[in-house]
């Protein structure tokens, strides 16, 4: 099993790729440690939303270049990452503008992260080890287009 950095990534959540599961216990962190600054200041650091933001490109441009590398299809988890980045630039103007909330983007943040965990990287994580996944993979690659979000009004 993999060493984790962190620490903060469930047993559960993790998709045994050493790479991916440090980055995923890495974005929880940075969550964690955002949920806990929130309870001592209502107002969004700019600079630890922006930074978190980052690290999801990041990420998802690590996944998406493990895909490539082997040869997986992955235009529905892409769809899925570009949505996502969609929705936390928008979330970024209106955490600076006041329209939302800090604590209630980070608790939707981190439940679409676990739901995304769940449904696409665990069979990307799946595949890349050449296990069968089966009726989880085949859902995660195709029915769950257009289903995400962060349930923010996007
Ligand atoms: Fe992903």
């Amino acid at each position: 099993m993999t060493e984790l950095a962190h620490g903060l990534l469930p047993i559960e959540l993790m998709i045994d790729h050493a790479e991916v599961d440090s980055q995923h216990d890495e974005i929880f962190s940075r969550i964690e440690a955002m949920k806990e600054s929130s309870l001592l200041s209502d107002a969004a650091s700019h600079d630890d939303v922006a930074s978190l933001i980052t690290c999801f490109a990041d990420h998802f441009a690590t996944e998406e270049r493990l895909a490539r590398e082997a040869g997986i299809e992955f235009s529905a988890h892409v769809r899925e990452h570009d949505q996502a980045l969609r929705l936390l630039n928008k979330a970024f103007v209106d955490l600076g503008s006041g329209r939302l909330d800090l604590r209630t983007f980070l608790r939707y943040l981190e439940f679409w992260f676990e739901q995304h965990i769940n449904e696409f990287d665990k069979p990307l994580g799946n595949r890349l080890s050449g296990r069968s996944s089966g009726a989880r993979m085949r859902h995660g690659d195709s029915s769950s287009v257009g289903r995400g979000g962060f349930g923010l009004n996007a």
